[in-house]
């Protein structure tokens, strides 16, 4: 008997097929970096239960109500965008080759292509229609039109310095299951983890068996801090401070929308998938900029029945060290005031670390800080 969630819809989707004949497919549509990591995503259960990129009832429905027009719970929606030109090509039912640099990785079988009302879109799924939210900028460049249908992932991309640390849902379900873990966390980051992000996985730990480490690795904004350099630091940490026998690392490999809360409950059915049972949320999660309330990433939780969701949330305010408490603490844990927490925002860091200067061990170990420092001057895209 397994204690682990059945994945979200209740079965874990397999459209993976290394086998399939794409010569006989003369169309092709060249996808970008993103469509790419949702095809694999799909292919390999990551996003059960999508068989494909959503047609228009369900694009409508997730952009209008957070689920799929079955009424499964879903927060943002799967599109494969093309331009017109492409768009005039298209026929129902037919099989086209999707291409990412030269190379098929999938298929897909147009069921459907809609003009979707990207306005209506970023407004319900972002809360905000500026140019500046890097979700909204990517949404409105990557084209007019949605082509939906089932797809077929015919070659895996290459996984390069993940390829240890990449799991798909199956391997995740199965080692967790060998590790007799019946309740396991979830961490999503797009950070290096400092102590702030170190003290809440601890603390969800304490309450659970496992904790899946689970740093997104797909597309971020280019002043976010590089997977590969972010990849360093966490093995650093966790060789250094985390109980082996307790802890996984594990990467997400999806696109970082940047949605704040839909966000949010978008992460969870994924780490659901992965097998979680619990997922933490802490201070404006997938949050940029100021487009989001602190907490509402948390709050969003409560428009859905926790028992149809599938995942427990762990909500955890935000945290900090304290000087006088000398230790980590949180809003919620700490009765002193502003002037003796020790609070860096993510802008602050990178530029701190651009500069050579050093964040203060209260803030980010020093050995995470070395390897950040070591991995800006080699990739100097920090
Ligand atoms: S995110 O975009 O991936 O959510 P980030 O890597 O900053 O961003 O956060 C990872 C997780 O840690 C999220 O759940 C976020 O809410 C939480 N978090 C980050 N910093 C803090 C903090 N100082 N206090 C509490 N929670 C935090």
């Amino acid at each position: 008997m397994s204690f682990l969630p059945a994945p979200h819809g209740g079965k874990l989707i397999e459209a993976y097929d290394p086998s399939y004949d794409v010569s006989s497919i003369q169309k092709e549509i060249e996808i970008d970096a993103i469509a790419l990591s949702d095809l694999e995503l799909i292919g390999i259960g990551l996003f059960s239960p999508l068989t494909g990129f959503l047609g228009k009832e369900d694009y409508e429905s997730v952009v209008a109500n957070m689920r799929l027009a079955d009424n499964t719970i879903w927060s943002i929606p799967v599109t494969l965008p093309v331009s017109t030109e492409t768009a005039k090509t298209l026929q129902v039912g037919e099989e086209i080759k999707l291409v990412f640099n030269k190379e098929v990785y999938g298929v897909i079988k147009v069921s459907e292509w809609y003009e979707p009302d990207l306005d209506k879109e970023a407004l319900e799924v972002y809360k905000t229609q500026e140019l500046a939210h890097p979700g909204v900028r990517r949404l409105y460049e990557r084209g007019p039109v949605y082509v939906a249908g089932d797809v077929t992932l015919v070659k895996k991309p290459e996984k390069g310095i993940f390829g240890d640390v990449w799991y798909e849902p199956k391997q995740t379900r199965a080692f967790f299951e060998e590790k007799g873990w019946k309740t396991i966390v979830g961490f999503q980051t797009r950070n290096p983890i400092h102590r702030a992000h170190e003290y809440i996985q601890k603390a969800a730990l304490e309450t659970v068996d496992g904790l899946f480490v689970n740093p997104l690795v797909g597309e971020t904004k280019s002043d976010d801090i590089p997977a590969d350099v972010r990849l360093k630091s966490y093995r650093v940490l966790l060789e250094n401070y985390y109980p082996a026998e307790r802890v996984q690392l594990g990467v997400y490999p999806a696109a970082m929308r940047y949605a704040g809360p839909r966000e949010a409950i978008f992460h969870a059915i994924a780490r659901k998938n992965f097998g979680c049972t619990h997922f933490i949320v802490g201070r404006d999660h997938a949050g940029v900029g100021n487009y989001y309330g602190t907490y509402d990433a948390q709050l969003i939780f409560s428009e859905f029945p926790e028992g149809e969701l599938g995942i427990k949330p762990l909500f955890f305010e935000h945290s900090f060290y304290c000087t006088k408490c000398e230790g980590m603490a949180s809003d919620k844990t700490c009765p002193h005031g502003k002037e003796d927490r020790v609070i860096l925002s993510g802008t602050k860091v990178r530029e701190m670390l651009r500069s050579g200067q050093l964040p203060p061990s209260t803030f980010s170990r020093k050995e995470v800080v070395e390897v950040l420092i070591e991995g800006m001057k080699e990739s100097a895209h920090v």
